[in-house]
């Protein structure tokens, strides 16, 4: 949240109601932004000259030059409205068949921003070495793939580049000709409008108004130089240097991802049916009050990926632009998708990503960005926050009632208030006289804390983490380069490290230490390697500044305007404090940092949550959607706060909330400042126990979030999983985002979002194998039959209930023991649940390490597939392997977790009653209990039929085989 004007952070915590309502008009529309205006001006002016309009751009045939790789070109690009401009085309396809292309303005008056994709990536992608151009006289092109189904072609007059597979185009850039890369001119330039005739002796002189470039750029300069919104001018140094670029998806009817917004996965257009979304979707990380339920205004984090998806074929773009962006989306036809995205400044650097499938364009995204990696086990916990648990002894009264109540909670959190005037590090010592000896209250149960830093640093001259970055000279410049921007935030008057500067990397690295530094800079010493952190503001929000954020005027490293880099600022923050969280401890451990601003490739660097949500159902529904959009880009670890963080959920509503933060993979409840104290402990019954059920039921399901994760670190798949994602050739489920399958368990569950509800119509997406047509009720076993047209059925939901289904052939384990803590959970056994498909097999994965350090990576885990298949007429045989890699003999933590067993294993859905139930090895027979009902046939719906298989006397980590005759 933050403060529009200078009044101070006093007056802000003391009269902010969160009745205030969303100032829409603190935030640009795309006719306030003057770039955008430009950029939809160029669509309506190619709009209405349609079939006339050609783009200006060309490729110079004879400046085509294949290398240094087969697989990569370079030519230059002409204008042919300024043939002086001289532009300079790259296109490379990689090893996976990801195409770069990237253009810039060569021996141009100044540079542009083109570093953008250096953050985002992980490294420089492999270029192909049997992917080879072949160049034509109109055209250069490359076949590839398995089956050479994939051809790019770089057309040269105009320039358009284009994806096609078996001969289909997928995605086309610059077919509708609105690429427009405005070049750097200087303010005296006279534009090119003025045409003079005549002006011989005697001849009357004519000034033809007509401009030879306005059928392209319009008639006039608007806000080349300078550019005013509200209070603030922007200085516009070096002139307009937008880009404008359209992408077009012939084939594909669907679009999904540039988070972040509050809106529906299936992304609306914005070009004119849908009457609450006229204005471009944009992309500028932005600290939005009371952000609306609906709308494509751009939120906290931006990442400029979409996917673009139709039955047949999934592709997407990573367009690589740090500056702000706006995205119209329409749809031509039913089944094909246009789009138009225009920067501010920057390069233009996309990737196109050719699927075909929505793995493989996770995978693809993955080794452009990087996967989400493994977090820590405990993260997956449950987080205990509010703004603000005020003292030392608080904390510790809080800790104690969730033991009272036996309430399962792993993290309690210290929001902005523990620090003494907001100078973050530095403990409010009346407050909190004894933050180490309350870390140490906590950690006895193996919980952590999590504590605020934020980016703003209070210009004291008694605070040590500003008077460092000052005098290490790493604090981001105003407008005129020269000393230090300052601006409002929750510490007042501040200054902003710039994390462009590789100067400041060390230093902030070390401020995290627990211990003394050898360099003599301040460190953290009263905290423990227990504390991890959140940072937050880092938009940056700024009370005091256009769009609550830093004017784009102000100067960072390498004399980037904050323009050219504004969505990435945040995620430098992040990285940093993140490398400085996982350092701290030797041997590294593996650090939780939640953000809230990111862009591509913050999933690397921890978790983020959607912001200041409001305590309202239609919030609640949005937060879902949000987080799948979310996952779609990456960044998989995601959600939002649970109840709201603006005002006080009845009881009912918060209940229900907890049911969806079950299911979000960052579970985390917070509050603001002003709001009423609602921790679960206080609730009356029986909402306390329905919470209490809940927050048990996510820990015993913790083993399911982990293998997702692990599964997540090596695929780039996210957490949650849309429908288009589990089943891309179901068309009824790909609008669907209010229901969703937890990675690849088998879990599907619909969380309820709505008042007084008692039952909830659960979709149940086609079946694409032909087997697999029956889901089961988590909690009862009834039986639902699918249908291979995809179906509707009824799922009861009162309020103690979460629509939660098992897929028709899969293994679910989980831990049934509640406990206070994950920790404490370690050496707990396991319940293997097996949910057998219509002809009686099964199938899931376990993941397990020691849920802290990087010792998996040397091996030290268990991952075990279990298989379930059929054994004679009524009997199935389950067995579980080693899943690892080959070869790798006992590992330590496999011996660790030796006396771990699986106590139990559930099948339901048998055809009858079994006769003998048996380990195969020795043969030994097991107890059991036979509760007759429906089998898995898919012939009847009702309650299945359950085997109890009591302690099979097997460990987790070994193979074994048991047979049920
Ligand atoms: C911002 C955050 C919120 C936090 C508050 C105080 O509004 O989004 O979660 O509680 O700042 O730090």
């Amino acid at each position: 949240m933050r403060l529009s004007s200078l009044s101070g952070v006093l007056l802000l915590l003391t009269c902010l109601p969160s009745a205030l309502a969303l100032k829409a008009g603190d935030f640009k529309t795309c006719a306030q932004s003057g770039f955008c205006r430009r950029g939809r001006a160029l669509a309506e002016r190619a709009n209405a000259n349609a079939g006339a309009w050609t783009s200006p751009y060309s490729v110079d045939p004879s400046t085509l030059v294949i290398a240094p790789h087969e697989a990569q070109f370079t030519a230059g690009v002409k204008s042919s409205l300024y043939p002086d401009i001289k532009f300079g085309l790259d296109v490379r396809v990689h090893k996976d068949g990801v195409v770069r292309v990237r253009m810039d303005e060569v021996g141009g008056l100044r540079k542009r921003y083109d570093e953008a994709a250096s953050w985002a990536l992980i490294q420089q992608p492999e270029i192909s070495s049997e992917i080879r151009w072949t160049a034509g006289k109109k055209d250069v092109r490359a076949v590839y793939g398995r089956k050479k189904e994939f051809e790019v072609v770089i057309t040269f007059e105009p320039l358009r580049v284009t994806l096609l597979r078996n001969g289909k185009e997928q995605v086309v850039l610059n077919g509708q000709g609105l690429l427009h890369m405005e070049h750097f001119r200087t303010k005296e330039e006279t534009p090119a409008t003025a045409q003079v005739e005549g002006g011989e002796e005697g001849e009357q002189v004519v000034i033809k108004a007509e401009n030879p470039r306005a059928w392209f750029e319009g008639e006039s300069e608007d806000a080349y130089w300078d550019e005013t919104f509200l209070s603030w001018t922007d200085s516009k140094p070096k002139g307009p240097e937008s880009l404008s670029l359209d992408i077009n998806f012939p084939n594909h009817g669907h679009v999904y991802g540039i988070p972040q917004r509050a809106t529906h996965l299936d992304l609306p257009t914005t070009t004119g049916e849908n009457p609450t979304f006229t204005d471009p979707y944009r992309l500028y990380n932005a600290d939005v009050f009371e952000y609306l339920a609906s709308s494509p205004m751009s939120l906290y984090g931006s990442i400029p990926l979409m996917h673009a998806h139709s039955p047949d074929s999934t592709v997407a773009i990573f367009n690589a632009i740090a500056s702000e962006t706006w995205i119209d989306v329409s749809h031509p036809t039913r089944s094909s998708t246009n789009t138009q995205w225009v920067s501010e400044s920057g390069i233009l650097d996309v990737f196109i990503l050719p699927g075909p499938t929505p793995s493989d364009v996770f995978a693809q995204y993955a080794t452009l960005t990087g996967a989400a990696p493994l977090p820590a086990h405990w993260a997956l916990g449950y987080h205990q926050c509010r703004w603000n648990y005020v003292s030392t002894d608080d904390v510790r009264s809080v800790q104690k009632r969730f033991d009272e109540e036996d309430i399962p909670v792993d993290v309690f959190w210290l929001d902005i208030e523990y620090a003494e005037e907001h100078k973050y590090f530095i403990w409010d010592r009346k407050n909190f006289p004894d933050p180490v000896d309350m870390m140490k209250d906590v950690e006895a149960v193996g919980r952590k804390m999590v504590v605020i830093v934020d980016p703003h640093l209070k210009r004291s001259s008694n605070y040590p983490v500003y008077q460092e970055a000052s005098e290490l000279n790493v604090l981001v410049k105003p407008k005129n380069g020269e000393g230090e921007y300052e601006g409002w935030c929750w510490s007042g008057s501040s200054s902003w490290v710039d994390f462009f500067n590789p100067n400041s990397w060390d230093w902030w690295k070390g401020l995290f230490k627990t211990t003394v530094r050898d360099d003599g800079k301040f460190s953290w010493l009263d905290s423990t390697e227990n504390v991890h952190v959140w940072n937050d503001m880092n938009e940056p929000s700024i009370f005091n500044g256009p769009e609550i954020t830093m004017p784009k005027d102000s100067i960072h490293y390498g004399g980037w305007e904050h323009r050219d880099v504004h969505n990435i600022n945040g995620m430098l923050f992040h990285n940093l404090t993140s490398q400085a969280v996982s350092t701290r401890s030797d041997p590294p451990k593996r650090p939780f940092v939640l953000t809230r601003s990111f862009y591509a490739g913050s999933q690397r660097f921890g978790a983020m949550w959607t912001g200041d949500n409001l305590g309202t159902w239609d919030h609640m529904a949005v937060g879902i959607y949000m987080v799948l959009a979310n996952g779609v880009a990456g960044m998989t670890f995601a959600g939002s706060d649970v109840g709201g963080f603006f005002g006080n959920p009845e009881p009912e509503m918060l209940v229900r909330w907890y049911q969806v933060g079950a299911f979000n993979p960052f579970f985390r409840a917070h509050a603001h400042l002003d709001t009423k104290r609602r921790e679960p402990f206080l609730l009356d019954e029986p909402y306390k126990s329905i919470v209490r059920d809940i927050l048990r039921l996510r820990y015993s399901m913790l083993p399911v979030w982990y293998t997702a994760f692990h599964e997540g670190s090596l695929t780039g798949v996210p957490v949650l999983r849309p429908h288009y994602v589990m089943f891309p050739q179901d068309e009824a489920g790909f609008s669907i985002d209010d229901q969703y399958f937890v990675g690849s368990s088998g879990l599907l569950v619909k969380p309820v979002v709505q008042k007084g509800v008692t039952e909830t119509s659960v979709y149940l997406p086609e079946d694409q194998v032909g087997i697999a047509l029956v889901y089961y009720n988590y909690f009862t076993n009834y039986i639902y039959t699918g249908s291979a047209k995809g179906k509707n059925v009824t799922v009861p939901s009162a309020l103690h209930q979460t629509p939660l289904l098992i897929r028709g052939g899969s293994i679910v384990s989980t831990r049934e023991r509640p406990r206070r803590s994950s920790p404490l959970m370690k050496y707990d056994p396991f319940t293997l649940r097996v949910a057998l498909d219509k002809s009686g097999n099964a199938k899931g994965d376990l993941y397990l390490d020691d849920g802290e350090t990087y010792d998996y990576q040397q091996g030290n885990y268990i991952w075990r597939e279990f298989v379930a298949g059929k054994n004679g007429k009524k009997g199935v045989k389950i067995s579980s392997k080693d899943l690892g890699i080959a070869g790798r003999a006992g590992n330590e933590f496999e011996m660790s977790m030796e006396s771990v067993r699986v106590e139990k294993i559930v099948v339901v859905g048998l055809g009858g009653k079994p006769t003998s139930v048996k380990l195969e090895a020795g043969g030994k027979e097991l107890e059991w209990t036979y509760e007759p009902g429906v089998a898995a046939d898919g012939k009847k719906e009702g309650e299945g039929s359950v085997l109890v298989i009591k302690d099979p006397g097997v460990g987790v980590g070994i193979d074994w085989v048991v047979v049920v005759s």
